[in-house]
Order: structure tokens, then sequence, then C-alpha cells
């Protein structure tokens, strides 16, 4: 498997994935319609790995144009990161999300399987766990949602199931990402959100700069140790790697496969550093990590939002050996040095 399509490889994780990609030495062909992303990590990209990947600018909601990519390239497998993915955003905009999400991946999967590509690494999430399952999360847990957009991702999970079922070719990964974090060491490739960030480094980091005031805490009274919400935190360029050891894993199945047709799977691995971490304790660790004060102040729990959940992550360490090998303290220095780049190059 050397010829991979990335779509959404310009985005937060996409992209450094494609950089872990290409190190790995493959062949990597980005597929974007650049709706949350920037074409100029297109060079950064290029920087820090020294290949200029190839890129289509395309989106997933017109099957015409999956179809030219794949007419054009020779793929063996995908990675499928493309997809909304603001949870709050998608209680206010469902439909949207529901199409781009479940439209996009139907569209992928329908043009791989005419071209007879059956190797896929979907980008699932801890929120299919819901709300209801005691921490650890375990892949065998009931699934459920608690917003559109963790519907949309337990619907795809459901849909590439019973796609296995009705054709065993299909080998597919769902990797269920916990709070991915941190930037590429290089200070040159990290997280860039559009208007107000969603997530708790990405703000920390703007506070850090002082494009932001304060940090706001949501919720100060969980029965958690210091009364703030615990999640699991891993590092992007950890994660990234759990892509590669998926499409190893998925390469090996298919040279069993051609002696035993059953060995092809859809199998879900936790990607998460397997224990978590409350917001007092990030923040700390930003200070610790960087020298600058994080004025915080503590705000009414948000809605939805639950006290604590990390990964039991035995079965990627298992399966796909795959482990993290990055803590806190340089998942909030990386922030940093990617956000110092980020703000220099705005001012100039
Ligand atoms: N970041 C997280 O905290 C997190 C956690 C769990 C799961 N995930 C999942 O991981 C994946 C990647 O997340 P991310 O943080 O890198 O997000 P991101 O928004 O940075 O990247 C997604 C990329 O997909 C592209 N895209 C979206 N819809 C598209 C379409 N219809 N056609 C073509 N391109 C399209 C966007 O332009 C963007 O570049 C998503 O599927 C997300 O749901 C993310």
């Amino acid at each position: 498997m050397k010829n991979i399509l990335v779509t959404g490889g310009m985005g937060f994780i996409g992209s450094h994935t494609v950089i872990a990609l290409i190190e790995a030495g493959f062949n990597v062909i980005i597929l974007d319609n650049l709706c949350n992303s920037e074409i100029t990590t297109l060079k950064q990209i290029e920087k820090i790995s020294g290949h200029y990947p190839e890129f289509y600018f395309a989106n997933l909601m017109h099957k015409a144009s999956i179809e030219a990519v794949f007419m054009q390239q020779e793929i063996h497998g995908v990675i499928h990161f493309a997809a909304l993915k603001a949870v709050g955003e998608s209680v206010d905009k469902p439909l949207s999300y529901y199409q781009n999400n479940l439209v996009g991946t139907l569209n992928l999967c329908q043009v791989m399987q005419e071209f007879n590509v059956f190797n896929l690494v979907f980008s699932s999430s801890a929120t299919v766990y819901g709300d209801k399952n005691p921490i650890p999360y375990k892949e065998d847990m009931p699934l459920s949602a608690t917003s559109p957009y963790g519907q949309s991702k337990v619907m795809i999970e459901q849909m590439l199931q019973d796609l296995h079922l009705s054709e065993p070719r299909w080998n597919i990964s769902l990797l269920r990402y916990f709070n991915p974090i941190g930037a590429h060491s290089s200070g040159l490739l990290g997280e860039n959100p559009k208007g107000i960030p969603n997530n708790l480094m990405p703000y920390i980091a703007q506070v850090a700069t002082g494009q932001r005031q304060a940090l706001g805490i949501f919720g100060n009274d969980y029965n958690t140790p210091d009364g703030t919400g615990i999640r699991d935190y891993i590092h992007v360029m950890d994660l990234a790697n759990g892509h590669l050891k998926a499409l190893a894993q998925l390469a090996s199945q298919n040279s069993a496969n051609q002696t035993n047709r059953n060995k092809t799977s859809v199998e879900a691995y936790n990607l998460g550093a397997g224990h978590g971490y409350s917001v007092l304790e990030v923040v700390k660790a930003f200070e610790n990590a960087t020298g600058v004060h994080i004025p915080f102040k503590k705000l009414a729990r948000r809605a939805g939002d639950i006290a604590a959940f990390y990964a039991d992550t035995h079965k990627a360490n298992k399966v796909l050996d795959w482990q993290v090998e990055r803590g806190l303290t340089q998942m909030c220095s990386d922030t940093w040095r990617w956000q110092l780049n980020l703000s220099k190059r705005a001012n100039s």
C-alpha cells in the first residue's frame, strides 16, 4: 500500500498525518475543499518534509470530483479525515453536518468500490461513547451520541460495518480519537481554528498571546479532584503515528487474506493517552511549559459536557503496536511554538 489518498489532509490532524506518511515513504495525495483549512498548509508541509504533496481542491459532496481523482491516480488506500467537526455548531446546523459527513463518506465509499479500493482508515471520535458508559471507554461498549456531530460518526461507523458485511474485501479501521492537541515540533504546523476556538488548547494559546482576555472554564463543581472536567489529551503527532500503524495492520490483513478470506475486518481502536488531565492541570502545565500566565474565570457547566472520560488503549497498544510517546509538557510547548509563529505571521 504505497499511494494513500488523504481526504481532509489540509486540516489539523490530516496535515500532521501527511507529514508522518511522507516521512514513512508513502506517496500522499490530498483531497480537501479548504472549508476549514488554508492552502498555505501545503507550503508548510513542504518546508517540514521536503516534499510538496499532490493536492486536489475538491468537495466530497461532488462524486464526480472524487472519481476524477481516482481516474488520475492509482490509489491503494484512503485515510478519511474530511468532516465538519464542531459539536456546538452541529446542534444549530444538523442538516449541514449530516449532509457533509454522511453524504461525503457515502460518495467516497461508492467511488472506492467502483475502483476496487477497499482499504479505509476512518476518523471516528470518542464522542461515539455517548454519556452513559463507565470510564475508561473500551471499544466494545455500546455507542450513542449527544449531538448531530457525534451521531454522524455513529452512523458512519454503522454504515462501514454494513459495507464490510456486504463485501468482505472492505478492510477498515475506525480510529476513535480522544482529544488531540499540540503541534509539529518545528512550529511550522498546528491548529489554526477559524473564529473563536471550540477546544481548550487553542483557546489557552490565544489567551497566552493576548488575542483573548481570559479562559472560560465551564464547570468547577464536577466530581473530579479539582472540580473541573477531565479529558484524555493526545499529541497530534502521536495520533498521526496511529494512522501509520492502522495502515500497517490493514496491509498485514490483506496479505493474510490471500490465503484466508476472513481476515479483513472492520475494527475500532481507541487512540488516546489512556489517562486524563483536568482543565486546571492543563492550564498549569501550559504556564509551566511556557512561563506565560493564563488568566481564567470559572463559568457554569456547559450543557452536554460530562465530568470525565479517557480511553482504554489496550487494544491499540496490543493489536496496532501503538502507544503515545509525548506527554502534556510537550503538547503545551509545541502548541506555544506554533502559536508564536502564527502570531508573527499575522503581524508581518
Ligand atoms: N480535532 C478533534 O478534536 C477531533 C476529535 C475526534 C475526531 N476528529 C475527527 O478527525 C477528523 C479531522 O479533524 P480535524 O481536527 O483535523 O478537523 P479539520 O477541520 O482541521 O480538518 C478537516 C478537513 O476536512 C476538510 N473538509 C471538510 N468537509 C469536506 C468536504 N466535504 N470535502 C472536502 N474536504 C472537506 C476541511 O477543509 C479540513 O481541511 C474529522 O473527521 C473529525 O471529526 C477530530
